[in-house]
């Protein structure tokens, strides 16, 4: 985040025109202008401890080539090119390729050495790898070498100064007599940026770990990693493996700039692991748990039809755990539930009842203690403290199943197993879009998702303001935002949300849209009591994305995070621990004509209701939407205002604020904005929108401030 001096070093003319319209201006009287009352004794909420979360599943080459430190693709050479599905995004598909054996790997033959490389299921490593890459060397010595190189994911990046770790098994054939040297080799072999050898080969699987560290090196993802010989003979690869430094050093662990972006939105829960990627398209290809966890090495990997590539499973069940403990986060684990995105799915019963049973044990995977079967194999698996887990969601979007009954006959059996034998654990349900898809039990939790066009999803953003807190089936009906009683369940989870204008990541005007949703989701805590915006990530290389609009974008050198990511940062770093009364008159309007600029209109999503009385238009228009949204927070001494205008000029706000001892005239001000809606960040252009963090002065009961057109503010005041 930005200070006022940075911005303006960054932007020059645009910063200076922000910091002219955030200081209080003209006095505003009540009824001129934007008036906002602000009543701090008054809480309405108290805020969730897991509210603001991430949600993640292999979309988007997120974990390969992505999160997931691994640099080696196609280590254990099973990939192969699919057909690529995408249920939700068929604009984004792509028609089958064909499929091939040893993709991205490649014969090196070097100043006149000669030689061969083939996949030999003669010689596997173990049941999971069933194939082994094959090296025959007829022609080498001394600088003529022979050897095979993988161009990783978009590149093998290389940093100065760093220490990569190798890992591979290897063998050779009777009578070679030399062994094997690793490296990372620029793309037009003239640079080797580090090096490190294996003295010698034996005839049986060896597993090698291996250290290369680079010099002052140039920054590229232009190299390769090869692994070579000089000596005539046959050796056999049965897995190879490399990795740069990871966050905190966990061993199969994760990027580090990814995981700084990730670590500065403060995020409470994970919500994993899908998405499309836990059903699969068939169960075949679902996220098999226990095909994820052990040693990298005895991983099958799977395709993951549903997003179109392949997964190494290297991102297993413990990794998502080790990621939620990482970033301090509550595991939200979905699990399979008997139904896959093209449709096969098992009734209640014997079959059923196995998929009932994997939950249960991966339930017990998770948070089982030592004395426990698969509490133990996690200990085995290097874990053995069990981790916190609250929440198990069933299934993922069940609405898509529309055969009446069905996801009351799957969802029931796992309800009541789950219920049975862990009381304290909260069921989500998935269907949550559609109310009537679940009436068989009233779950702690149920999931709704919606992606929206900008001026849908403003339209939408005050939904929750008027949803009765009566219990299910109440969308649109009459009610308030009173926090006590607590409501009745099911509260809601938003497990899927965005804005999707601006592709490969969202631009400010999505942004703006997203921070209204979210005053709206904060205003009504009491009712949503999680929500994750989706998809978290898009590897922006050429072909590795599949869905358009996603939070944060990367390369194989860098990550940045969109305007969207700034405003749930902005959210997210600002949430105090109660939810105070706000209302607002004399807001701006405009009607809502459908459509509008994004991609919306998900199937099933939740209808707009009637915009709540506070925000009513002062002349009635059909479908008015206010052009301006607010949420206001608190802690022990510090109020947290955010005010969302969406509107093209800067608005006049009159603000109130009433039951604190005290106010500070000084507080600060957190703002994105900049000068065009379409202004949006990207791997070349990381900085252009970011938030700007200012004090501002002249704060009390009753003051103005002028926010900028098309921003986002947080106002931090200081009172008790
Ligand atoms: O976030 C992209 C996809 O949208 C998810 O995989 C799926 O749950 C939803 O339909």
């Amino acid at each position: 985040m930005k200070t006022i001096s940075d911005g303006l070093r960054r932007r020059g003319a645009g910063a200076l025109l922000l910091l002219l319209t955030t200081g209080p201006l003209m006095l505003a009287q009540p009824g001129n202008g934007v008036n906002l009352q602000i009543k701090a004794d008054q809480i309405t909420a108290h805020m969730p401890p897991t509210f603001h979360g991430l949600m993640t599943e292999e979309i988007n080459y997120a974990f390969e080539g992505g999160l997931y430190a691994e640099l080696i693709r196609n280590r254990n050479f099973k990939e192969t090119v699919p057909a690529r599905q995408n249920r939700q995004d068929p604009q984004q598909s792509t028609p089958a390729k064909e499929t091939k054996d040893l993709v991205h790997w490649s014969l090196v033959q070097e100043r006149g050495g000669t030689g061969s490389m083939t996949l030999d299921t003669s010689a596997p490593l173990n049941a999971a790898v069933p194939a082994s890459l094959k090296l025959t060397i007829s022609q080498a010595s001394g600088e003529q070498k022979v050897g095979v190189a993988n161009d990783g994911f978009w590149g093998i990046p290389t940093k100065p100064n760093t220490t990569y770790k190798a890992m591979l098994y290897a063998k050779a054939a009777a009578g070679f007599t030399g062994g094997v040297t690793a490296s990372i080799v620029s793309n037009d072999g003239a640079a080797v940026a580090a090096t490190a050898q294996v003295p010698k080969l034996t005839e049986g699987w060896q597993k090698y770990e291996l250290t290369l560290k680079t010099g002052n090196v140039k920054a590229s993802a232009e190299n390769r990693f090869v692994l070579t010989a000089n000596k005539p003979g046959t050796l056999w690869f049965g897995f190879v493996s490399l990795f740069p430094p990871t966050y905190k050093n966990r061993a199969n662990g994760f990027r580090q700039d990814i995981m700084d972006l990730l670590a500065a939105m403060k995020p409470q829960f994970l919500r994993f692991p899908g998405g499309n990627y836990l059903e699969g398209n068939t169960f075949n290809t679902r996220f098999n748990w226990k095909n994820t966890i052990g040693p990298i090495e005895e991983r099958p990997g799977h395709m993951n039809d549903a997003w179109g590539y392949w997964s190494s499973d290297g991102m297993g069940l413990l990794e998502y755990l080790g990621w939620c403990e990482d970033l301090n986060m509550e595991p939200v684990l979905a699990v399979f539930a008997g139904y896959s995105l093209r449709g096969q799915k098992v009734k209640a019963g014997p079959e059923l009842d196995v998929f009932v049973k994997e939950a249960i044990e991966e339930i017990e995977y998770v948070s089982g203690d030592g004395n426990t079967t698969w509490g133990a194999r996690r200990a085995r698996d290097g874990h053995p403290a069990p981790f916190k887990l609250r929440y198990v969601e069933i299934g993922n979007e069940d609405f898509f199943d529309r055969e009446a009954g069905s996801y009351n006959n799957r969802f029931t059996p796992f309800y009541d197993a789950i219920k049975a034998k862990y009381p304290n654990l909260q069921i989500i349900e998935s269907s949550g879009n559609v109310a009537t898809t679940l009436t068989s039990r009233t779950p702690d939790v149920t999931d709704e998702h919606y992606y929206r066009g900008s001026d849908e999803m403003a339209f939408n953003a005050n939904n929750y303001d008027s949803r009765s807190r009566g219990g299910r089936g109440g969308r649109g009906g009459p009610g308030g935002a009173a926090a006590t009683p607590p409501p009745a369940t099911p509260r809601v989870f938003v497990g899927e949300w965005a804005t999707r204008v601006g592709a490969p990541t969202p631009n400010l005007e999505a942004a703006i849209a997203d921070a209204a949703n979210m005053a709206g989701l904060e205003r009504n805590a009491d009712l949503v009591i999680m929500h994750c915006y989706a998809p978290l990530f898009v590897n922006v290389n050429p072909g590795a994305m599949q869905w358009t609009t996603d939070l944060i974008g990367y390369d194989t050198m860098t990550a940045y995070g969109s305007p969207a990511y700034w405003a749930q940062q902005m959210f997210a770093n600002h949430t105090g621990d109660s939810v105070v009364n706000i209302s607002a008159s004399g807001l701006p309007y405009r009607e809502y004509v459908q459509g509008g600029r994004g991609r919306g209109g998900f199937p099933g999503a939740t209808q707009a209701a009637p915009a709540p009385n506070a925000l009513v238009p002062p002349t009635p228009m059909p479908r008015a939407m206010p052009d301006m949204f607010f949420s206001a927070t608190k802690d022990s001494d510090t109020v947290y205002v955010k005010i969302v205008n969406r509107s093209a000029v800067p608005q006049l706000v009159h603000i109130t604020v009433s039951g604190l001892k005290s106010i500070a005239p000084n507080g600060k001000t957190i703002i994105l904005s900049t000068a065009s809606i379409n202004d949006t960040n990207s791997i070349t252009e990381p900085h252009k929108v970011e938030p700007v963090t200012a004090g501002v002065a002249g704060l009390g009961p009753e003051f103005n401030r002028t926010v900028p057109a098309n921003s986002i503010t947080v106002l931090e005041l200081s009172g008790k």
